[in-house]
């Protein structure tokens, strides 16, 4: 039996800002910026435009495919997602910026956009892993009833409306997209879903976090929520140097990890996929391992952080660029909030 990845999606809003734009709200500028993330832009949602929004669109896109329609044209693209859709199962959703604080969740929304009137559906809250987390949760659900055969794995964010704007080591870094797999089981047993490595480490949990809004910090009738004021503000706020240091160490140990427990050699790896935070922090990952830069997909240049999504938005890129070939081993990596770690081994 084998869990396959049998079509991707991804969807970012219309509106691409770049460095120098920010650089026009904000004490920054382009240099500053790609010297130390590589980031050149990223995409901005609209102010009517929530999480749910994207997710359903890379949903529809990977939904068609799996349809057997890649297409552009948006009609045809709901004809054939609308098909798809009923025969999902299950919808794992991965993100840090739902649109609803806990209930209803956007896999929950997702599932009546889309029209997947036979799908279970849940959030999954693992920060920047949050889709290694997802992969293995839907191959688990799944594997566990031989009923089920197929799922919609979703990361998406929309951090956009989370940013700090008066911390500018933080708010440059982020955008908004959402990428997507539809999963199916199969009898066959030399591809797909491999092996998932899953690990937290709580003691960082106030490295990054968005702080007021929960249980924790609840806000008080008539308090004034102040963007500027840490204490105050449901932004994103992040201890950015614990944050790298951290994701240094956890981007290597879990490649070393994912190694050594599937027993592959680094050679056999076609593409390493990892999570789109900052590319010195993969370049450092690339030479303490001594695995060649060019393993690593990198499309941070564009995207900028999306957290959740930046994993499946790469997926995507990849399959409709044409960079995956059956038998292509993959393996994704990913680090962020929670502290969570972890990765996923592919055979596409
Ligand atoms: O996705 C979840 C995981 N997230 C991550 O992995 C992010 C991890 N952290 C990082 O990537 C880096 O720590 C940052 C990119 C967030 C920051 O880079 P850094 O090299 O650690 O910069 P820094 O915060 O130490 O700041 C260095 C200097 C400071 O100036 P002084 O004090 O040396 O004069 C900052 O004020 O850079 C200044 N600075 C900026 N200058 C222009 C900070 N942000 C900016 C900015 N534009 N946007």
């Amino acid at each position: 039996m084998a869990i396959e990845i049998v079509a991707t999606g991804r969807a970012v809003p219309p509106n691409r800002v770049t460095n120098d734009d920010i650089a026009e709200k904000i004490d920054t500028n382009d240099e500053w910026i790609r010297s130390h993330t590589g980031i050149g832009s990223r995409y901005f949602a609209g102010e009517n435009t929530a999480s749910s929004d994207l997710a359903a669109e890379a949903a529809k896109n990977a939904l068609a495919m799996a349809a057997g329609y890649t297409g552009g044209d948006i009609a045809e693209r709901d004809r054939a997602a609308a098909e798809a859709a009923p025969a999902i199962d299950i919808i794992i959703l991965a993100t840090v910026s739902a649109d609803y604080y806990g209930t209803p969740s956007t896999a929950c929304i997702v599932q009546d956009k889309i029209g997947a009137v036979n799908a279970g559906a849940m959030d999954i809250a693992a920060a920047c892993t949050g889709f290694i987390y997802s992969l293995e949760t839907a191959a688990g659900i799944l594997n566990i009833n031989a009923r089920r055969k197929k799922a919609l794995v979703i990361g998406v964010e929309v951090l956009s409306k989370l940013i700090n704007w008066n911390d500018r080591s933080t708010c440059v870094l982020f955008g908004d997209g959402a990428g997507a797999v539809v999963l199916e089981k199969k009898d066959s047993s030399d591809s797909g879903l491999q092996f998932s490595l899953l690990s937290a480490d709580g003691s960082g949990n106030e490295s990054l976090m968005i702080k007021r809004g929960g249980t924790r910090y609840p806000f008080k009738n008539g308090e004034v929520i102040d963007a500027a004021d840490a204490d105050r503000s449901i932004c994103v706020g992040m201890n950015g140097q614990e944050v790298y240091n951290f994701a240094v160490r956890a981007i290597t140990d879990t490649i070393n990890a994912l190694i050594k427990t599937t027993n592959i050699n680094i050679d056999d790896i076609t593409h390493i996929i990892p999570h789109q935070a900052n590319s010195r922090i993969v370049q450092a990952a690339s030479k303490r391992l001594q695995i060649p830069i060019e393993k690593f997909f990198l499309n941070i240049e564009e995207y900028a952080n999306t957290s959740s999504a930046s994993i499946p938005i790469a997926l995507d890129e990849m399959n409709r660029g044409g960079k995956l070939k059956k038998g292509d081993l993959i393996m994704t990596v990913g680090f962020g909030g929670g502290l969570t770690s972890g990765g996923n081994i592919i055979i596409w």
